[in-house]
């Protein structure tokens, strides 16, 4: 049987992380959204490029607008986008009580009709929404997951990659922490062909990456001026989505519920993790400078305030 991922969120976030899933075919997809009719016109769509792209994978779009889920049920992986974006000059955390009041309402319902979903939260500000998610769906701590490393990680390899004039595919970076302009990329442990970032670039040329790493989000927001990321964002999600149903065990910096690790606990935060057919399946752990650690509590407070004013 084919696997089945339930995708909440229409927007482009939600419906372009859809449209990857289907094109490469690796599982049936349900688009919802609270609006009518927008889910099931761009399932549709999708399902009928299926045979120009050779992909049976089934899209269905279902409205939530009456709260009914029904057809999520079953689902192996849940995600969710659904939230309001960012809009210029707003930072993630402006959005944090609209979007937990959207997230409360979806995971209530999806976890009725998928208790054994694994759940990869997107929307924003991410490690709070994804310590929401934790708290109301009642899961084990491997089945909730936040997606935002993966993508300041591709951010990061893509400044490198055209720093050095070399392929994105011999940059692997390590960006830690939450997802907010404190996140902490790593360059001692980001690589080129293996190499350390430091071996090959001036302390001033990786330390812009950082800083446009960081802001990689809002630079996005202010060149579109109505809405945020989703190609990038899309990809990232679609990466973790494959490790988990192909049981690949990939490292991958995904916020993940911390209880010790890394000095943190009792809060989602930016790790490498090893996912597979269970989720989260282990944090790993490296060793971190003085510079570093206090880098990463800084980052890692900014998401507990957000997380303390929602009671969580
Ligand atoms: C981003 O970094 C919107 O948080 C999202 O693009």
């Amino acid at each position: 049987m084919r696997k089945k991922v339930t995708v909440v969120g229409g927007g482009f976030v939600g419906s372009t992380t859809a449209q990857r899933i289907l094109d490469s075919g690796i599982a049936d997809v349900v688009l919802t959204d609270i609006l009518d009719g927008v889910p099931a016109g761009k399932a549709l769509d999708m399902l009928e490029s299926g045979p120009i792209l050779g992909s049976d994978s089934h899209a269905a779009g279902i409205s939530t607008g009456s709260g009914d889920y029904r057809e999520t049920a079953n689902s192996d992986i849940v995600v969710i986008t659904a939230g309001f974006p960012r809009k210029p000059g707003m930072s993630r955390d402006d959005l944090l009580k609209a979007n937990y009041d959207v997230v409360k309402a979806v995971v209530e319902n999806v976890v009725k009709f998928s208790p054994n979903a694994i759940l990869i939260l997107v929307t924003n500000p991410l490690d709070a929404m994804a310590q929401a998610a934790y708290k109301i769906s009642g899961f084990s701590k491997n089945r909730v997951i936040g997606m935002a490393g993966v993508l300041d990680s591709a951010r990061m390899s893509t400044f490198v990659a055209a720093e050095l004039g070399v392929s994105v595919e011999n940059v692997h970076s390590f960006v830690l922490g939450g997802h907010g302009d404190d996140m902490v990329p790593l360059a001692r442990y980001s690589t080129v062909a293996g190499i350390p970032l430091p071996e090959l670039l001036p302390k001033e040329t990786i330390e812009a990456i950082v800083t446009r790493t960081r802001k990689g989000g809002a630079e996005i927001v202010n060149l579109l001026k109505t809405g945020s990321a989703y190609y990038a964002p899309s990809a990232a999600v679609v990466e973790m989505v494959k490790a988990i149903l192909h049981d690949k065990k990939k490292i991958l910096p995904c916020a993940a519920y911390l209880e010790g690790e890394y000095g943190v606990r009792g809060l989602f935060v930016g790790v490498p993790v090893k996912l597979g057919a269970r989720g989260i399946e282990q944090i790993i752990e490296i060793k971190l400078t003085a510079e570093e650690q206090a880098a990463l509590d800084k980052s890692s407070a900014s998401v507990r305030e957000l997380v303390s004013v929602l009671g969580l």
